[in-house]
């Protein structure tokens, strides 16, 4: 086979399903279970936004310093492997959930350089496997031709609760009003930039999952892909 039929043969048999939403829908659990189920690998552009706001915090780059921003990011790699998130060869896991890196990330991922290197990065990744990648801009920038997109949402109350019960579950003090006061917050900093807001691509599947356990919407999609 030439190497132009096997990677028509790899596009024919790929899926990429775009899964979108904001802050706190479930977006990460719910891809991440469905890829397994399905066999596919996960994709969580979010962790890509963290790791480089984590990266920032290391080299103490701030957002205004895009000379320096583009100068690092040239010297970023930025992977997945066996469930694990690999910043230049290191797994950062752990070290990205912080509210510190949380902050930074909302902020840097409106940076056109910051966009423009993870975009075309998130595109290889989608090129010849079949993947899940959940995010803000999936279906309506990313992957604009995937086979499934769906956009979770939730009301911005149930997003907080359960953000809230997570990290108390975790150990973690939180107040539920402060938790609620972040999630709209980010809300309106990622529907608001300018590049790549976060919307519903025109031919996504919208599922409101207020009142849906995990395993309610993980089978909805499951079955949708599968079209049951
Ligand atoms: O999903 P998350 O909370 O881990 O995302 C971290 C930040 O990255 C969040 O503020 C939104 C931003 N983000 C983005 O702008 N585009 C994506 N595709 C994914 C995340």
């Amino acid at each position: 086979m030439s190497e132009r039929d096997d990677q028509m043969e790899q596009e024919k048999n790929r899926i990429r399903v775009a899964i979108d939403g904001p802050s706190g829908a479930g977006k990460s659990t719910i891809a991440r279970a469905v890829a397994k189920r399905m066999e596919m690998d996960y994709i969580d552009t979010g962790a890509m936004y963290r790791a480089v706001a984590y990266k920032m915090l290391q080299n103490s780059v701030s957002p205004n310093e895009l000379q320096l921003i583009e100068e690092m990011l040239a010297d970023t790699d930025i992977d997945f492997a066996k469930g694990n998130i690999l910043l230049d060869g290191e797994i950062i896991n752990n070290k990205i959930r912080t509210p510190e890196v949380s902050a930074l990330a909302s902020e840097c991922s409106a940076l056109a350089p910051v966009r423009e290197k993870l975009v075309r990065l998130q595109r290889q990744m989608g090129e010849k496997k079949s993947i899940i990648m959940d995010g803000r801009d999936i279906g309506t920038n990313v992957l604009t031709d995937a086979e499934y997109k769906f956009f979770l949402n939730a009301k911005p109350e149930e997003r907080a609760r359960r953000r809230h019960l997570e990290l108390l579950e975790k150990g973690q003090e939180a107040s539920y009003l402060q938790v609620l006061e972040d999630i709209k917050q980010r809300d309106h900093n990622d529907m608001t930039r300018a590049l790549n807001p976060l919307r519903k691509a025109e031919d996504a599947w919208e599922i409101d999952t207020t009142g849906m356990n995990l395993e309610q919407v993980i089978c909805t999609i499951i079955s949708h892909i599968k079209g049951e």
